[in-house]
């Protein structure tokens, strides 16, 4: 495998794209950020400079470098500004938190992450998606996406949270929508980026108003459950327990920060994966074959469980294979806290730092013909063969996602049960446009046509 190359010359700076004097790289970037971060690195290689007026950033582009920011210089970044953005939202939820506080955090939840303990949820995870799928009528139309950002809300709220959403989730969405495009367009706007959040903008106010509404169910769920006093064995049963050295239990605020942060970590990004996996495979009619087959010969009509997943071998790298494409996390940024070396230049304390998943998952020196869907190419010993950086869709380091198995153990889950059942034909006449604002969504969603098997 090809190893970095240590940078050679006197500059004190990597080569990058030319920068406007007051907005820096911002204009070209937030024309098509995915265009914009992959011809950087294919022009200027390894290592590129952005020039900011604010800030600089490094982009990184080699397994190599990723891994000192992840893994091996990981003390010497922090979380990135752009996610203080976010933190409206979040509060001091672990996505969002450094240090003592996220370690605190991480300790904490790590149980409700086991394996035993994700097995169990397997079994609400197909009956809540056998309960979407008698909604499904055969000849109609559906978006895909909305109905799997429901069906994953849905999933993460009952199994961490005991929580039933099925008549809030409309509601839990539209908000999710408004404070997706809301981060978006700070991060995008240099304008808007400055603006303090209580100035009074159309968008400011329709933000405030998704985060009240997100609040009012969050409380809700926290109250229900210190109301019945039981211990349902879920994460906010356990986390309701826990008390510090004084004895005192979290307040209702940190509670509240740490659900929300997993309502929205926990299932955006799974609904992604089966979003765009019901596209590609709509697309790739031999690659569909080859999972009904399998499903065919290991479940033979019966409904999925856990006990079926060492089975599910080709469903699991189509899985893989879409998150290669079409990475959820598409990239992640970290701010250096103090002055450091990667790729031979110096990185300041302040400089930014972006790893694209997006990038780095086509990169043709690690992946054959990297822009066509081959779910076969994952069939040998490809995953340990490839630097570890080369593909990252849940991250690494200490900070990998806490919901990976989670997650993988859902998208098979998931898409098992609805390939079995429906066949999903795109509506023509759509723009597919993969659209990176805090995660890479189909910016006018997934139209398809449902025929029942
Ligand atoms: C396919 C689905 C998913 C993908 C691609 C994904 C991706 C990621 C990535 C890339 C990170 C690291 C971000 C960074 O270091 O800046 C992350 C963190 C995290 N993810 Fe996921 N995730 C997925 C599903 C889930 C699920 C289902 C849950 C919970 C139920 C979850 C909970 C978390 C949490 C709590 C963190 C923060 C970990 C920390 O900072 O210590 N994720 N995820």
């Amino acid at each position: 495998m090809i190893s970095a190359t240590k940078a050679q010359n006197s500059s004190n700076y990597p080569p990058g794209p030319k920068a406007h004097f007051l907005f820096g790289i911002l204009p070209e970037y937030s024309r098509d950020p995915l265009g914009f971060t992959t011809n950087c690195a294919r022009e200027y290689g390894d290592i590129v400079l952005w020039k900011g007026s604010l800030f600089k950033t490094y982009q990184l582009n080699h397994p190599d470098y990723i891994e000192e920011v992840l893994v091996k210089k990981s003390s010497q970044f922090g979380r990135h500004q752009t996610i203080q953005l976010l933190r409206r939202l979040w509060g001091d939820g672990i996505v969002g938190s450094d240090g003592e506080s996220w370690q605190r955090q991480r300790r904490l939840m790590q149980p409700a992450f086991h394996r035993d303990r994700i097995f169990s949820y397997g079994e609400v995870m197909v009956n809540y998606t056998n309960r979407l799928l008698t909604t499904w009528d055969d000849g109609t139309i559906r978006d895909i996406h909305e109905d799997m950002m429901h069906l994953t809300l849905e999933i993460v709220a009952k199994t961490l949270f005991g929580a039933e959403l099925a008549t809030e989730v409309e509601k839990v969405a539209t908000a999710m929508q408004v404070s997706i495009e809301y981060y978006e367009k700070r991060l995008n706007n240099l304008l808007f980026f400055l603006l303090p959040d209580w100035f009074p903008t159309a968008k400011n106010l329709r933000f405030l108003k998704a985060v009240r509404q997100f609040d009012e169910l969050i409380y809700q769920i926290i109250q229900q459950q210190r109301a019945s006093g039981k211990d349902t064995g879920d994460l906010l049963s356990m986390v309701l327990q826990v008390v510090d050295e004084d004895g005192k239990g979290m307040s209702d605020r940190q509670l509240r920060d740490q659900i929300m942060t997993l309502l929205i970590a926990g299932h955006e990004t799974t609904a992604l994966v089966l979003s765009w996996g019901c596209y590609l495979l709509s697309q790739h009619p031999e690659v569909e074959a080859k999972l009904l087959e399998e499903l065919q010969t290991v479940l033979d009509g019966r409904t999925p469980t856990v006990a079926d997943l060492p089975q599910l071998r080709y469903t699991d790298m189509v899985i893989m294979e879409v998150m290669r494409l079409y990475p959820p996390a598409w990239g992640m940024a970290r701010t250096a806290i103090e002055d450091c070396e990667i790729a031979g230049y110096p990185i300041r304390a302040g400089d930014g730092v972006l790893m694209s998943q997006w990038v780095m998952h086509r990169d043709p020196r690690y992946f054959d013909q990297p822009e066509v869907f081959n779910p076969d190419r994952w069939a040998g010993d490809l995953l340990k063969k490839l630097p570890t950086y080369a593909y990252f869709p849940f991250g690494g380091g200490s900070r990998i996602c806490l919901g990976k198995s989670f997650a993988m153990m859902e998208a098979v889950l998931l898409l098992a049960t609805i390939a079995q059942k429906f066949h999903l034909t795109l509506v023509p006449n759509q723009e597919i446009v993969p659209w990176p604002a805090f995660t890479l969504r189909p910016k006018y969603g997934v139209k398809m046509l449902l025929s029942k098997r």
